[in-house]
């Protein structure tokens, strides 16, 4: 049993903002390789999807192991998705397009891959957004819930995203899918066996 839950997410938060404290360190140090550009980009991106995998993980993770304090964790593994999502979006803005919002639209158009990593930022921000426990509160936890299945879209679209914008070696993209595909596929069985085991209701007399 954990016990010190805040001491948990204090490791959690400092290990989750370790990769962008060194990034900013080594831009700091014009350390960033040959290409920074594509360094940052694809560094953000693939912490935005892991970060999304990881907050899937914390449900299976918890009943799995019969750790119900991991439940805690969640949040701050989804904002973290969210926090490298917009540092990526920031990155391709700034430095891949200079703000020129008119070279953005027909690099969308000649890539379409990027509308599809938009689309997924896009389904994470009214995740974000109502993450606060307010928010929870505000909505109800049913129409909370409801919502927040959102983030299986978001995680389906980054893999999309990542899958298309590969040239030849599509094995890291896979293999985000196929974890992606096993964590949706635990949530059906969970679900389909949560019914089962539900009594029936008693026949109306
Ligand atoms: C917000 C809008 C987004 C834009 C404009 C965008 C744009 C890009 C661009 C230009 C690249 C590099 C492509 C190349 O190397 O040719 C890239 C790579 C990538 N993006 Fe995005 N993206 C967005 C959202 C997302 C989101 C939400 C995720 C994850 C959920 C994501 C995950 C990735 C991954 C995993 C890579 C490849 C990393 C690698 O090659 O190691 N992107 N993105």
């Amino acid at each position: 049993m954990m016990a010190d839950i805040k001491f948990a997410k204090q490791i959690v938060f400092i290990n989750s903002l370790t990769p962008v404290v060194m990034i900013g360190w080594d831009a700091l140090r014009h350390n960033l390789g040959a290409n920074p550009l594509e360094f940052v980009t694809h560094t953000t991106g693939t912490l935005a999807l892991v970060f999304l995998l990881i907050s899937l993980l914390v449900t299976p993770a918890r009943k799995v192991l019969h750790q119900p304090w991991l439940i805690k964790l969640r949040r701050m593994c989804g904002l973290f998705a969210f926090f490298y999502g917009v540092l990526h979006l920031i990155t391709y803005v700034w430095f891949d397009r200079f703000f020129n919002f008119k070279s953005a639209v027909e690099d969308i158009i000649k890539r379409p891959f990027i509308a599809v990593g938009i689309a997924s930022l896009l389904l994470m921000t009214p995740l974000a957004i109502t993450s606060t426990n307010k928010m929870v509160k505000r909505l109800g936890g049913k129409r909370w819930n409801r919502l927040h299945k959102l983030v299986y879209a978001a995680a389906v679209g980054g893999v999309i995203h990542y899958f298309l914008l590969v040239k030849a070696d599509t094995r890291l993209p896979i293999a985000f899918g196929v974890a992606l595909g096993v964590l949706f596929g635990y949530r059906l069985v969970s679900m389909m066996l949560e019914r089962l085991s539900r009594p029936e209701p008693a026949p109306r007399s």
